[in-house]
Formats: structure tokens, sequence, C-alpha cells
């Protein structure tokens, strides 16, 4: 008990105060059926995200590319103060039977974080949520919302906070991506 509390004061408050923490477990949203990893790869650009972060990059957009047959390459970049940063991962399917519970990690020392698409189409827009548990006691996530384009139309970022709202994730701190003047992209 000692130790939990000296954990969460210590180490996981500044990261969650960050972040939007909600009080309980994760929530357990329903994925997108029979998901086809391969359909999904390529290019994505973020529309819009959960949460809000103070410093932010622009023109944020990643790269998905097939290592094997339930693998990837994640390639993300995005323009922070006027230069083009990249960061390189890797993604898995965790379990076969769960296609679209994907796990991403942007380095060799971090365990993956879930990465999971709620819902996609493959040409137009996806939707991904990852969620971490602290204790039990409340969790984290975080939602996006993917374009294969830079932007798209107000009703499809509606239908898309309706689906996340209808899995009890609270979207309503959602903000927009900004996607102007990205020409310095790959
Ligand atoms: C995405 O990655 C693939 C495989 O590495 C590469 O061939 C392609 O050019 C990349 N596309 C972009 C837009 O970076």
């Amino acid at each position: 008990m000692q130790l939990s509390f000296i954990l969460v004061f210590v180490f996981i408050l500044p990261i969650v105060r960050a972040q939007v923490p909600h009080w309980g477990p994760c929530p357990e949203p329903a994925v997108q059926p029979a998901f086809t990893l391969k359909q999904f790869m390529g290019r994505w650009f973020e529309i819009a995200k959960l949460p809000a972060q103070f410093e932010k990059g622009r023109c944020i957009e990643t790269n998905f590319s097939l290592t094997s047959e339930n693998s990837i390459r994640v390639v993300s970049s995005e323009i922070l103060k006027g230069d083009l940063r990249k960061i390189e991962g890797t993604g898995v399917i965790e379990d076969l039977k769960n296609p679209a519970k994907l796990g991403i990690s942007y380095s060799y020392v971090l365990p993956y974080t879930p990465y999971w698409i709620l819902s996609t189409d493959y040409v137009n827009s996806a939707l991904v949520y990852s969620c971490t548990d602290v204790l039990r006691l409340f969790h984290v996530d975080f939602a996006w919302i993917l374009g294969r384009t830079r932007t798209l139309p107000d009703s499809t970022i509606e239908k898309a906070k309706d689906i996340f709202a209808g899995n009890n994730i609270d979207v309503s701190r959602m903000i927009p991506s900004r996607q102007e003047g990205c020409d310095k992209t790959l």
C-alpha cells in the first residue's frame, strides 16, 4: 500500500496530470470486426485527438507498413517549431483472435501500448483508441480520428465522436489537429 501510494504521487500523477485521467478501469469498446491489417497500411493523417497537449506539433501523420503478417513498422512525423521530426516504432497484433487490437512501441525499452482500431473503412477514416489502467483505480486514455486526407468532412468527424461516445469514451475534450502548411512533410 505504502509503495503504491508513493508510486502514484511521485511517478504516476505527474504523467497523468498532463493527460485526461478518469476514475475506474478502462472501458472495453467494440473494435473493428474482421480487421485486415494489410488494408490499414500506408499513410494516415491525424485529424483530431484526445487529450489536448500544450506543446504540440502540426501536420502529424503516420505511415504504417507491414513487416510480417501481424507486425508493422510505424513512422510518425510532425512539424514542431519549424522542424520536421520523425519517430519510428513497431506494432504487433497481440492476439490473432483480436486483430484490431494492436500494440505499438516507439522504443525497445518501452512496453507495447494498446492501439485499438475501433472502426475504419480503410480508405477514408479510422478511429483509434488507447487506454492504460493505473492500479485499477483510474485510467489514462488517448483517442485519435485519422484520415487518408489532411481534412475530413465535419459529418465524418461528428459520426466518429458519436462512436467514441457510444463506447463510453469521453471525447468532449478532443481537439482538431492542425494540418495546414504541411509541405515540409514526407
Ligand atoms: C511508407 O512506408 C513505405 C514502406 O517503408 C514506403 O515505401 C513509402 O514510401 C512510405 N510512404 C510515405 C508517404 O512515407
